[in-house]
């Protein structure tokens, strides 16, 4: 009986730190996971078509970089986040807010997330909570600056 206390004790002992083990890198790639970089240029073109997270951020932050040297008023680049459907409406309403705006309708619930502006060598960020996104849902991104969202778009997978 002794001794199978023993080997239970020395079973618990073990496995425990195993746990620790396991589940601390884990959390670790989860928080990476979590953070997304994009980069817009002068050619009017992002460097991805798909940026996908998964479900279990509850926030996400998106780095935005414009690697170019135009300046933001001739090709400034922002990230907006919608549904897919939305897409086109976004930007025809964002064409129309102006550069002060952001190219971001004020009040927009299509908007989901979204950057400021930048110009050439710039950088910006958002953190957004993921509440009120489902996951598998039908999300893009695209830029609002007038005329670029027909190349600048891509798809944003959640889950
Ligand atoms: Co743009």
């Amino acid at each position: 009986m002794k001794l199978i206390r023993n080997s239970l004790a020395a079973i618990f002992v073990l496995a425990s730190p195993g746990l620790v083990l396991v589940s601390a890198p884990a959390a670790a790639a989860d928080a990476a996971a979590c953070k997304l970089e994009i980069t817009g240029n002068d050619q009017m073109q992002y460097d991805k078509k798909e940026l996908s997270v998964p479900a279990s951020c509850k926030e996400v932050t998106l780095t935005l970089h414009h690697a170019g040297q135009l300046p933001a008023a001739a090709m400034g680049h922002n990230w907006v986040l919608v549904v897919t459907p939305d897409l086109t409406a976004v930007a025809n309403a964002g064409m129309g807010a102006g550069l002060a705006s952001d190219y971001i309708p004020a009040g927009d619930k299509r908007v989901l997330a979204h950057t400021k502006v930048v110009g050439g060598g710039q950088t910006t960020s958002v953190t957004f909570s993921t509440a009120g996104l489902k996951a598998g849902g039908d999300y893009s991104y695209l830029c609002t600056f007038p005329g670029h969202n027909a190349l600048m778009r891509g798809k944003f997978k959640f889950g």
